[in-house]
């Protein structure tokens, strides 16, 4: 794989998608091997939102790779407090690590950070854009839980404001797999989304009902409504709540239904679902670890 920065999940085709996986897969099942490969190495962590699985999944993979971070803290601790750019910070830190990840409430922001950096940039969520590390050890754990033989996977909840969804739709079109979007009407996939898709050969079918689809997947990707991101309040809670699943719906589905949800989750998992066969999305949310140590190593 050779990309300077990770931005977006468009710039993976599939191939770099299966060299990251197979990577992460030889890591799990060794760690010890690259336990000092990148002894050398700092990792900036710019996180300028909230993040509990990206920031320390991170954290954990450069430094399980012997490698250490600089973390810039929470922006409440920063000179951006004080009017600094997102340019000037980022153009700073490149100083003091060898690649940033960098979240960041504006969408594109990572491009933006990209284009002033000499050092590879890792997108780790632009406002409601894309979240292409997530994308991948997302596509992890559908491989090795469903594989992507006949895929059919449905992606239900906030479709609109989901930047998971949105990188998370692209790789899919790119294994060929069958995907269904469920969600409340006012979240739909974004039109520049559903065009893109199109552009790149999927057949975007869209549902208000997850029952529609559900005896057909093999897999069904739960989303949170991102509230932080609704301009009007009283437009989250006209949806709040509304799609949620639960053990009783799932006795309908397949057996061997996988049910994934990148976290944190509010209410539109069950807590009942957790102790079923299908919930795999703690798992998930581990495999951050080798996911994004096969990135660093062959990234960095
Ligand atoms: C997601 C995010 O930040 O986009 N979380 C994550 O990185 N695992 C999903 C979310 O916040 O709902």
């Amino acid at each position: 794989m050779r990309h300077d920065h990770l931005l977006s999940a468009k710039q993976l085709s599939r191939g770099d998608l299966e060299t990251v996986l197979d990577r992460a897969a030889e890591i799990a099942a060794d760690p010890g091997a690259v336990a000092d490969a990148h002894g050398d190495r700092l990792l900036g962590l710019c996180f300028f939102e909230p993040s509990t699985r990206t920031k320390m999944s991170f954290d954990a993979a450069m430094k399980r790779l012997g490698g250490d971070t600089v973390d810039m803290g929470s922006v409440e601790s920063t000179s951006v407090t004080k009017g600094e750019s997102l340019a000037d910070t980022v153009r700073v830190v490149a100083g003091y690590a060898d690649a940033l990840v960098l979240r960041h409430p504006s969408e594109g922001s990572a491009t933006l950070a990209s284009e002033f950096v000499d050092v590879p940039v890792l997108n780790g969520g632009d406002g409601a854009g894309q979240h292409p590390t997530q994308t991948l050890l997302d596509l992890y754990t559908i491989r090795e839980n469903a594989g992507f033989e006949d895929l059919t996977v449905g992606i239900m909840g906030d479709l609109k404001y989901g930047r998971t969804v949105h990188s998370l739709s692209h790789a899919l079109t790119n294994v060929d797999a069958t995907q269904h979007f469920v969600s409340p009407e006012s979240l739909r996939l974004p039109r520049s989304v559903r065009f893109d898709l199109h552009e790149a050969g999927a057949q975007v079918r869209e549902h208000t009902d997850v029952e529609e689809v559900l005896e057909t997947l093999d897999v069904l990707y739960v989303t949170r409504i991102q509230r932080e991101r609704f301009p009007d309040e009283n437009e989250y809670r006209k949806v709040a709540g509304e799609y949620r699943i639960d053990a009783g719906l799932l006795d309908r589905a397949d057996d061997d239904l996988t049910v994934m949800h990148p976290l944190p989750r509010v209410d539109e998992i069950a807590p009942d679902v957790d102790e079923t066969t299908h919930a795999k999305y703690f798992e998930q949310a581990h495999n951050g670890v080798p996911v994004r140590m096969a990135l660093l190593d062959l990234m960095l």
